[in-house]
């Protein structure tokens, strides 16, 4: 049973709203699992070279192929996690993904607000793009609020699992990412909640295992992403944009 103070009428609720906004209208304590990826500025602020930034123009509304990004300097971050903080209940887990710049600049501050407990890799197994070493992995950030076990005695810290190619949306993650994470963390009927939800993939991983979701995204496409996948799922048709398996078995 949700603690939101109002049921959802459907397990799930994808908003077109910013991630504080999200979190300000749900109650203390209702969620039981955050499992986000957030749209880090800094990497594509810090990360430049040559005449251009590396991953072309986040501001340049033309520019299909990004999004809007997340003002991630340290107190704006912290003021999220504090908001996470809040609407989780005590035994809450959280995952924030990370990508390297990120990682530094702001992972540390996981620990003013949370009981860190891993640092996670996600092995993306196909090589990605890099001037040095080319980068192959993310890192998740896995803590707690309080204290809770995983379920799962059985869950390695390195995740092997292929990214996505020429997705629905920018920077589209596999449904089974957002499975691992959930694996040991959630059961049937507990609420997830994703501020940064994208295309919806940390939706339909918690759809697929039983869990009931609340999301948001600032980018009305990724809403609309987000909530056909999320209706097709819920009525038991196939995830329209991720036709491969949703779910991994191997731990
Ligand atoms: C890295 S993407 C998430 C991708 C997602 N995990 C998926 O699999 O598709 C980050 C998302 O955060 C959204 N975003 C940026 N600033 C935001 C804000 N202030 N509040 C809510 N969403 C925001 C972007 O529009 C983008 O869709």
């Amino acid at each position: 049973m949700t603690a939101l103070e109002q049921p959802l009428a459907a397990p799930w609720r994808v908003e077109q709203s910013d991630c504080m906004r999200l979190l300000a209208s749900l109650p203390e304590g209702s969620v039981d699992v955050v499992t986000t990826d957030p749209a880090y500025s800094g990497m594509n602020q810090h990360m430049s070279f040559g005449n251009g930034r590396i991953v072309g123009r986040y501001s340049d509304a033309a520019n299909q192929r990004w999004f809007t990004e997340f003002r991630d300097d340290p107190d704006t971050f912290l003021a999220f996690l504090r908001e996470c903080h809040r609407v989780m209940r005590d035994g809450g887990h959280i995952y924030v993904m990370f990508d390297s710049f990120s990682l530094l600049s702001l992972g540390h501050l996981m620990r003013e607000v949370f009981a860190v407990k891993n640092l996670i890799v996600w092995d993306k197994v196909n090589l990605g793009m890099g001037h040095y070493f080319r980068r192959r992995h993310e890192t998740i950030v896995f803590a707690t609020k309080g204290h809770r076990r995983l379920s799962r005695r059985d869950l390695a810290d390195v995740w092997p699992i292929k990214r996505i190619h020429r997705g629905a949306y920018p920077t589209q993650k596999p449904v089974a990412l957002f499975s691992r994470m959930l694996a040991g963390s959630a059961e049937p009927g507990m609420m997830v909640c994703d501020p940064f939800v994208g295309s919806g993939s940390s939706a339909v991983a918690a759809l697929l295992a039983g869990c009931e979701v609340v999301a948001a995204d600032i980018d009305p496409r990724a809403v609309r992403i987000a909530s056909d996948r999320c209706a097709a799922v819920t009525a038991g048709a196939p995830d329209p944009a991720q036709r491969t398996a949703a779910v991994e078995s191997r731990p």
